[in-house]
């Protein structure tokens, strides 16, 4: 492991974020589905929406908070009922995240967005478990996380769970999503406690727009393995130590945190904070048809406003491969290929 980049000039560091090899652990795939389409999904399977084109639905991506955005998320998600609708979604993901040097992705779903409209388990999984099969094919290694959306109950969270499990082998671990404040960690305390009993990988949103407590409880209750978000701990001293001591990865979505208003600019987002403190800092696109980006865009603008450099850089895409969930063999062989590319820059 190089424990120091060689410098590398300014001017070379935009060709070098864009190529170095990386992993997304922070991507919602029905945050990736575009605007086009949603419309041609809509005439596909006969789904009215309340826009009249493309541009007006794009018009309509003028957040204030992430509730702002949830309602106009789901809406969005209301085209998607064939398995082939949920491949498709997946695949044009799959191929700009290609495009973007990300080789591995664990890739976010929302089953009770679906369920709750008539879609069955199977359909969701069946598309997207596919979708991730063929990736293979782009360079990308592809797996899933089934969220629970946490502003539904605890007991439909427990029916979900027992909907997916007859596809146990489809999805590698189980995270927590949608609207934070007033949902903490804690309610799901007893379902991750399952999901743990059968071997998933455990991860949750905490401190997106919620305080750091959440972070706390995700961590100590929920006992996950990363922090989605994590942007609040700087408030608190004592998280940052702990988050730092026990290298905890925190997928950090910077233009969702600029689009939600959680940051009033670029400039002041916390990712240095984050990295300086020794954390084990992440960037993620979250949402990227809704927020403006996909992966290289995340890292192109946040190094433009912030002033990070090549250092910086490495450290973020490694930290995204020591966080990841893949095997250790294939770890170690995406760390070799970045240092590859930072050696030849
Ligand atoms: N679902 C999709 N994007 C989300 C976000 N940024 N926070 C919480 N839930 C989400
Ligand atoms: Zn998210």
């Amino acid at each position: 492991m190089p424990t120091t980049v060689p410098p590398i000039p300014q001017e070379r560091l935009p060709a070098l974020l864009a190529a170095m090899p990386k992993a997304e652990l922070h991507i919602h795939i029905e945050g990736s589905l575009e605007p086009e389409l949603i419309f041609q999904l809509a005439q596909r399977n006969g789904v009215a929406i309340p826009y009249a084109s493309v541009e007006e639905l794009r018009r309509a991506y003028a957040f204030t908070n992430l509730q702002s955005f949830l309602d106009i998320y789901y809406a969005g998600a209301s085209v998607l009922l064939q398995a082939q609708d949920f491949y498709d979604m997946a695949w044009a993901y799959l191929q700009r995240a290609a495009a973007d040097h990300v080789v591995r992705a664990e890739i976010f779903f929302d089953p009770q967005t679906h369920t709750a409209r008539g879609v069955a388990m199977e359909t969701v999984v069946e598309g997207l478990s596919r979708a991730c099969r063929d990736a293979k094919a782009l360079g990308v290694d592809a797996e899933l996380i089934l969220c629970f959306l946490r502003h539904l109950s605890e007991e439909e969270a427990f029916e979900t769970l027992e909907q997916a499990l007859p596809f146990r082998d489809r999805f590698i671990g189980v995270g927590l999503d949608s609207s934070e404040v007033g949902h903490p960690p804690e309610k799901f305390a007893r379902v991750f406690d399952a999901c743990r009993r059968h071997g998933l990988h455990l991860v949750a949103h905490a401190g997106e727009e919620g305080p750091p407590a959440y972070v706390w409880s995700a961590l100590d209750v929920l006992k996950v393995e990363r922090i989605d978000h994590g942007v609040q701990s700087p408030k608190d001293p004592a998280l940052m130590k702990r988050l730092a001591q026990d290298r905890i990865p925190l997928t950090v979505c910077p233009l969702s945190n600029l689009k939600l208003c959680v940051f009033p600019s670029l400039e002041l987002h916390n990712l240095r904070v984050l990295l300086d403190a020794g954390l084990a800092a992440t960037v993620n696109s979250d949402d990227p048809a809704y927020f403006g980006g996909y992966m290289n865009e995340n890292f192109l603008q946040t190094f433009a406003a912030t002033g990070l450099d090549a250092q910086h850089a490495y450290r973020l895409a490694r930290n995204s491969f020591e966080g990841s969930f893949a095997e250790p063999a294939a770890r170690r062989r995406y760390i070799e290929q970045l240092d590859a590319a930072f050696a030849s820059a």
